[in-house]
């Protein structure tokens, strides 16, 4: 199924969200995902509270935990180890690639045989070693990779110095979104920012979207790549691929940091985005291969777009419905 519909796994808390917006992406969501209204508006009450306890802003302005830096730190020379603690990641290029080449196709007119993402500017947030702003640059696009781990970011432009295509393609830098989008002020846009398997390590996810909403061009495109936050997830991405597999590095995970599709889209939809798909990821760990399934309960993928506004206020009917297409 395409999004839960229990409600122990309704646990979210919601974020920061905008009154007004946040109404219409509720409604949206739940139409889409089955959610009883009773589920809706005991999230939207918890939501109500939480904003009079914070006065209506977020608590946290950084998207940087000190504790994740520090784990992140310690695996940086890992990066390019295919069979390594990152190998999932590796793999997970089989579906990330396509999904952000396809729908930037979706978006854009101008077509570039074999360097389909020609002229395009990417973002990619939280990029580590660069094992998805590589293939994205070999695509054509102009890569800018951005991580707090010094020691990661070196690792990503002493690898991408190998491969005489992407020099001019694909660069790093050590910093946060949000000193990205307070350097820039709106002088550079980005055409796409992605952030594949990095929300779930982030402080505080309302600085996160607010700062890729100022980055992003209207109409420009957010990937984001996670996990929900179910009792599956906690099941298979904790206690088995940590505890018991090994497949990623203990402790890399925080149950309480993941977050269903539906409060991203909720969170979204109140800093400007319309998300456009919620596709669910399966990860095969005898094979080491991804597919995709319909099935959102453990790992995801969204496409959002950025609202121009004022072609979203063209769009919106009375009852507060896009007309955008949903997958
Ligand atoms: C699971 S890794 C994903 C790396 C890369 N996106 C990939 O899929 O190959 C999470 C990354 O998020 C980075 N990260 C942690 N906190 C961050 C923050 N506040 N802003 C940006 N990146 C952050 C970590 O340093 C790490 O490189």
């Amino acid at each position: 199924m395409m999004y839960s519909n229990k409600l122990g796994r309704l646990m979210f808390g919601l974020r920061g969200l905008e009154a007004t917006s946040a109404r219409g992406a509720f409604q949206r969501a739940a139409a889409r995902s089955g959610f009883s209204w009773a589920a809706v508006r005991k999230q939207r009450t918890l939501w109500q509270q939480r904003m009079h306890q914070t006065g209506g802003r977020s608590a946290v302005h950084t998207t940087v935990d000190p504790g994740e830096v520090k784990r992140f730190q310690l695996l940086a020379n890992k990066w390019w180890d295919e069979e390594g603690e990152f190998a999932a990641l590796h793999a997970m290029n089989d579906l990330r690639v396509p999904f952000v080449r396809d729908n930037l196709l979706n978006v854009q007119r101008e077509r570039h045989p074999g360097q389909p993402l020609a002229g395009l500017r990417i973002l990619d947030v939280g990029c580590g070693g660069g094992l998805l702003s590589e293939p994205l640059g070999r695509l054509g696009a102009t890569v800018s990779g951005v991580d707090p781990v010094e020691d990661s970011v070196r690792i990503a432009r002493l690898h991408a110095a190998h491969d005489p295509d992407l020099r001019d393609r694909v660069s790093y830098r050590a910093c946060t979104l949000e000193e990205l989008s307070d350097e820039e002020q709106g002088v550079t846009q980005f055409d796409a920012v992605v952030a594949s398997e990095v929300v779930e390590h982030l402080a505080d996810l309302d600085t996160f979207a607010i700062c890729c909403s100022r980055i992003l061009k209207p109409g420009g495109s957010l990937f984001i790549t996670t996990l929900n936050k179910t009792n599956l997830s906690y099941a298979l991405a904790i206690v088995v691929a940590e505890q018991l597999l090994h497949i990623v590095p203990r402790g890399t995970h925080d149950w309480e940091k993941f977050i269903s599709p539906v409060e991203l889209e909720c969170l979204l939809e109140s800093n400007g985005f319309l998300v456009q798909s919620v596709q669910g990821m399966l990860y095969n760990p005898l094979s080491g291969a991804w597919s995709w399934t319909n099935n959102t309960e453990i790992n995801y993928a969204l496409h959002a777009v950025k609202q121009d506004d004022e072609a979203e206020a063209g769009s919106t009917t009375p009852g507060g419905h896009n007309e955008a297409a949903h997958s």
